[in-house]
């Protein structure tokens, strides 16, 4: 019978097993994603807020492929023909400082990422690991 101590060490050990393979997990997507030829080159990261939540994404680069950046798996293998024709990744956004009532559709493929961007639909082919998926 493992004591109270002991149990508490257990449970403590495998959740940090489980938050080392997370963060493993989490670096090696990041590095695939600045590593390759992806995204465009930036400096920084700029604040958008997708359906409420707010998230950072790399500037000076297309909003699918911030999206991509957010949620590689799903949007790599998305249904998306990334030229403007297919118009699956239409999302309905306003710029900062403005509201809902500003609302306009734009296809993410197009437009590059702005500072402040508030983005309030996404296109059902748009699945993003932790915010609608
Ligand atoms: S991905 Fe097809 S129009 Fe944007």
């Amino acid at each position: 019978m493992r004591s109270r101590e002991g149990k508490i060490r257990c449970y403590f050990q495998t959740g940090t097993a489980i938050l080392r393979g997370f963060m493993n997990e989490l670096d090696t997507t990041t590095s695939i994603l600045t590593d390759s030829d992806l995204l465009d080159p930036y400096e920084k990261l700029v604040h958008v807020e997708i359906l409420g939540q707010q998230v950072m994404v790399p500037e000076k680069n297309r909003l699918l492929r911030c999206f991509q950046y957010l949620s590689l798996n799903s949007i790599s293998y998305g249904d998306f023909c990334w030229n403007g024709e297919c118009t699956n990744c239409q999302i309905w956004y306003h710029e900062k400082g403005q509201t809902g009532t500003n609302d306009k559709p734009t296809l993410s493929c197009r437009v590059e990422v702005v500072e402040g961007m508030v983005i309030t639909k996404l296109s059902q082919f748009i699945h993003l690991d932790g915010i609608n998926k």
